[in-house]
């Protein structure tokens, strides 16, 4: 892995508590094709260049110590782009697989995917088992990659699992609760993220997480997610240290001991 070498990032990274560093990030990595529009060239150029944040980002994140990151690559709405650019994102992320996976494997990262992979073409399923089989052992940090993903379409399959399960007898609808709702998620397995950041100064959520970011601190930036550097992830750690999460509770019971 390469290790923080910039002056401000080792600056930013020590300023970082790591007794209250978030568990889970989870990333909205938006404004690739903006980019890409800015420096004159194709979408897809946009695309390419966001290989090198993540990257950076999963290197971060674990100098850090978080345990999870949650990367939205691919959601569901995301088939309904033109046909090149949904073809030109599916060779690259099996390009990036073949061409990353012994360093994840070294760095002890453990890959994951949620979302509807089934829905992707072979070349993409058969690289994404390859790397899940060969890094199924490592614990440092679960990347997850959110692939053909909404967070609607895994609430729906979640109801429809429930729904057979009472109509069958299986399950009796009192049993019906938030830890049953967790683990028919495709999610199940993951801690609730702690903080959600989304680049390129769009401000919502695009149907990502719904269910699952309930208490999320949320985190914004302009920055195009090209242009994403590991400062940016430990200021968005720092930033969340300076938070109060109160879960609906009073200041006053959430910092009294
Ligand atoms: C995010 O960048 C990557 C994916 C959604 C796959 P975009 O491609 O959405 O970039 P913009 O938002 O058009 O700039
Ligand atoms: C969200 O970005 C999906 C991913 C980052 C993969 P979009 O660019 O698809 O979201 P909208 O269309 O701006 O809401
Ligand atoms: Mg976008």
């Amino acid at each position: 892995m390469k290790e923080t070498t910039s002056p401000t990032d080792r600056h930013l990274l020590a300023q970082i508590d790591p007794a209250r560093v978030p568990a889970h990030i989870a990333v909205i990595m938006d404004g690739n094709g903006r980019w890409a529009e800015q420096q004159g060239e194709h979408r897809i150029s946009g695309h390419l260049n966001g290989v090198r944040p993540i990257r950076d980002t999963l290197t971060a994140a674990t100098e850090a110590g978080v345990k999870y990151l949650t990367l939205y690559a691919f959601s569901t709405e995301n088939w309904n782009r033109p046909k090149a650019e949904v073809d030109a994102l599916m060779e690259l992320l099996v390009n990036t697989l073949a061409n990353e996976v012994d360093e994840l494997d070294r760095n002890g990262v453990r890959l994951h995917t949620i979302g509807d992979t089934d829905s992707l073409p072979g070349t993409c399923r058969t690289a994404l088992t390859k790397a899940m089989e060969r890094t199924k052992g490592n614990s440092r940090i679960t990347l997850t990659l959110a692939l053909s993903y909404s967070a609607r379409w895994d609430i729906l399959r979640m109801v429809r699992s429930i729904a057979t399960d009472i109509r069958e007898g299986r399950l009796q609808t009192f049993a019906v609760n938030e830890a049953l709702i967790d683990q028919r998620l495709s999610t199940h397995g993951l801690p609730d993220p702690d903080l959600l950041i989304r680049t390129s100064g769009e401000q919502r959520i695009s149907n990502f997480l719904l269910w699952e970011i309930a208490y999320a601190e949320l985190w914004f930036t302009p920055v195009l997610w090209p242009d994403f550097q590991k400062q940016h992830l430990f200021q968005a750690i720092l930033d969340f240290q300076h938070r109060e999460r109160r879960f609906g509770l009073t200041r006053e019971q959430v910092t009294t001991p």
